[in-house]
């Protein structure tokens, strides 16, 4: 699902994601593991104040595993409780009770010590669209039984899918927009088939992926190309065209071979990459307390 967002349509987003807040103890907000920050809302903080949340790192299948070891790391070193998860095949979703348990562990107790009775974890899954918040539930739904009765006080058409006997989860996630003001930002996105191709060139598209490919995965490229002789976007263009026979006779297609490229590079044909690196945060990080 790619939805173009306008201001209504964020406002609106924002105002059901808030509702659904009240409900739960807890946020599961689930990003590409490929791209951690670019496929995070942004306002996150604002939206949620206090709440807790656990950053779900999915379709981690897809990413350089890696690359998915150091964001872990980096989100550990920030006090951000992260787990890596694949909803595709199932790979991981045990990660999901524990994360929540060993965060709301303090907050229990006290109410403990208070007499108030354990209970289930109320969850919600929250994230921008394509990160795989559907296939996740589903999956959840598929393992567990569904839920169909109503809790005193919680609005009816609000179902909980009971997983296990410690968590108990929304079955519709909570859906913010994206933010690509920034053209990097929105490069990755549609790399990654977060947005919709209209919205960017997809020419620029493939040349952003190709010298992302060259600077960090030159191998994979070299596989994918069948060549290490060193090549600009456009000459890669013009080969994949030659081989794949995208011109007329005399010219090159090239908005077809890019096409090409980044329909393969989703696909993973060119292997396993991830488009944002904790480094990129980390120098930026030094560069604000230089200030
Ligand atoms: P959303 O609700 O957040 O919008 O995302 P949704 O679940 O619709 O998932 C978007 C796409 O991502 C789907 O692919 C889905 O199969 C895929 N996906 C979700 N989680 C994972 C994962 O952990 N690993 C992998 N490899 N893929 C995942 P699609 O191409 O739109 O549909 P389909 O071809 O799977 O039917």
């Amino acid at each position: 699902m790619t939805i173009q967002w306008f201001p209504g349509h964020m406002a609106k987003a924002r105002r059901q994601v808030t509702e659904k807040l009240k409900l739960v103890d807890i946020i599961f907000e689930l990003v590409d593991a490929r791209l951690p920050i670019s496929s995070a809302n942004p306002m996150m903080h604002e939206i949620i104040h206090q709440k807790r949340r656990v950053v779900i790192l999915n379709k981690s299948d897809m990413a350089d595993p890696s690359i998915t070891e150091k964001w872990l790391e980096y989100y550990e070193k920030q006090g951000i409780r992260a787990v890596a998860i694949n909803s595709k095949d199932g790979k991981g979703l045990h990660k999901l009770t524990k994360a929540a348990q060993a965060e709301m562990s303090e907050k229990f107790e006290r109410n403990l010590k208070r007499g108030m009775r354990p209970r289930a974890i109320r969850a919600m899954i929250l994230g921008i669209p394509n990160v795989g918040k559907s296939t996740l539930i589903n999956r959840l739904v598929k393992k567990n039984i569904t839920q169909t009765g109503n809790r005193p006080g919680v609005t009816k058409a609000q179902q909980w899918i009971k997983v296990g006997k410690e968590l108990e989860l929304l079955d519709t996630p909570g859906i913010l927009w994206p933010k690509f003001e920034d053209s990097e930002v929105g490069y990755r996105l549609a790399l990654t088939g977060a947005i919709k191709d209209d919205i960017l060139n997809l020419i620029d598209v493939s040349d952003y992926g190709y010298d992302y490919a060259a600077k960090y995965y030159p191998a994979f490229l070299m596989s994918y190309l069948g060549t290490d002789e060193p090549m600009t976007p456009k000459e890669m263009l013009e080969r994949l065209a030659l081989n794949r026979q995208l011109t007329d006779g005399e010219h090159i297609d090239y908005s077809r071979a890019a096409e090409h490229f980044v329909r393969d590079f989703r696909a993973l044909k060119l292997g396993r990459i991830t488009l944002d690196r904790p480094e990129e945060l980390e120098m930026a990080e030094e560069a604000d307390e230089e200030v």
